[in-house]
């Protein structure tokens, strides 16, 4: 391999930065140091391998919120995350049904909400989110998660993609609670 080809694939493969510098708030009070990946991608396939190696480490209970504009990728992301979770059924956008269930040999569920189309927390019950959070049995990912903000739990994964040029995608990983930490420290080590 050439050196130029190991520094891209070096470039690709690992996060650009990783700290422990922010902190996470609930109301104004500080409960969390948030530990911090941050990274770009070169196109979709690279969007959902990194997809693919977060999905390999949920488990029932984890909240992970993935924001970002129109065509950011988060679909793109989540279909990866699916994928590395062991979905048996194909992951796609829930835009029009709002949640697409995903099963798993195991018996465990992946809920994956598009909350877009709605307005605020109070909407959040009209999907049932309360209940998706609530089964042991389930992780749930959540596509334009400030729209239900109010209504989900503070300790989650927060990821925001960006969108940098056609095929570049800043991705930024924040934790909110030690679950996430141990999370991010995986990733750092993939
Ligand atoms: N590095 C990249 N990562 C992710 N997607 C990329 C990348 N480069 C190009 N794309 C393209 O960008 C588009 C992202 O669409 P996607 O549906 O994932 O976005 P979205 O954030 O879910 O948008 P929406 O909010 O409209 O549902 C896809 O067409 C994908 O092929
Ligand atoms: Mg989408």
């Amino acid at each position: 391999m050439t050196v130029a080809r190991a520094a891209r694939l070096s470039k690709q493969n690992s996060p650009r930065s990783a700290d422990r510098r922010l902190f996470c708030f609930f109301g104004n009070v500080i409960i969390f140091a948030v530990s911090v990946v941050d990274l770009q991608t070169y196109s979709a396939a690279h969007t959902r391998q990194w997809g693919a190696r977060l999905g390999a480490l949920l488990s029932p209970g984890d909240v992970i919120c993935v924001s970002g504009e129109l065509g950011a990728g988060k679909t793109t992301l989540a279909t990866g995350i699916g994928h590395g979770w062991g979905a048996l059924e194909a992951v796609n956008s829930p835009t029009f049904v709002f949640v697409n269930e995903y099963s798993r040999a195991d018996g465990n569920r992946l809920y994956h909400v598009d909350a877009y189309r709605l307005r605020d927390a109070a909407d959040a019950d009209s999907i049932a989110l309360p209940d998706l959070l609530d089964n042991p049995n389930a992780a749930l990912l959540i596509e334009w998660p400030e729209r239900v903000l109010a209504a989900l739990p503070p300790e989650r994964l927060w990821v925001a993609l960006r969108w940098i040029d056609e095929h570049t995608r800043e991705i930024r990983m924040e934790s909110c609670g030690p679950r996430y930490d141990w999370m991010l420290d995986r990733l750092r080590d993939a």
